[in-house]
């Protein structure tokens, strides 16, 4: 059976199409943040993760709230590389519609929803709130993971609150601050890392 991992980061991006690729941290709103952790989510050496399912939800002008989701099992035509990555979130803001879910590519999902629709959506998940103070990861069970994670600074409190309403648990990779992009990179090791030890013993 397939475990499924979720990453979810909250975003400051811009929300209209009209994406400069040659300033995604300026004018883009921190879009590079996105792309870099899309990259971090998804991809090996030679390949692409199936069993990863990336959710943003972009809050910058002028349309917030737009989520966006990427699927590894169907993800075609995007290559690694921030660029390509922006081009494609761009593809999915042309295409949003405010009225229902859209498939913009190949595994890129557009649709209007809340941070809270999200989490009650994920219900049957588990959630865990990615945060320097929260407990050492190692000694955390971690089972059908949906992650949750801030930007460039961390989720506000009471996104944070919402989170541990729905049962999230505070987990920690170490005392220092690392990027997100970083934090998925790290995560997906540290499952790998177990998974290939539990299939060992
Ligand atoms: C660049 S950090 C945010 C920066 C910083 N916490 C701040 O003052 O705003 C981005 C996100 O990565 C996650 N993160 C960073 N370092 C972490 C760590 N050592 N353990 C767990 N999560 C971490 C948190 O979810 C954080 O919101």
């Amino acid at each position: 059976m397939t475990t499924y991992r979720h990453f979810y980061v909250k975003s400051r991006a811009k929300t209209s199409p009209d994406i400069n690729l040659k300033d995604l941290p300026g004018s883009a709103g921190r879009l590079d943040i996105v792309a870099r952790c899309i990259n971090a989510a998804f991809w090996l050496s030679y390949g692409i993760r199936k069993n990863v399912v990336f959710h943003t939800i972009l809050h910058g002008e002028p349309n917030a709230p737009i989520y966006i989701r990427l699927e590894g099992e169907k993800l075609r035509k995007v290559s690694p590389d921030e660029r390509s990555i922006a081009i494609f979130i761009g593809k999915a803001l042309k295409k949003f519609d405010s009225s229902k879910e859209i498939e913009s590519t190949p595994g890129i999902f557009v649709a209007r929803k809340s941070f809270e629709e999200l989490l009650e959506e994920n219900r049957d998940k588990n959630f865990y709130l990615l945060d320097e103070n929260g407990e050492d990861i190692s000694n955390v069970e971690i089972k059908t993971p949906f992650f949750l994670l801030g930007d460039n600074v961390d989720m506000p409190p009471e996104e944070k609150k919402l989170a541990l309403d729905y049962g999230a648990k505070l987990v920690s990779l170490d005392k220092k601050s690392y990027l997100s992009s970083h934090c998925i990179a790290i995560l997906n090791w540290w499952i790998d890392k177990n998974e290939q030890e539990n299939s060992i013993s």
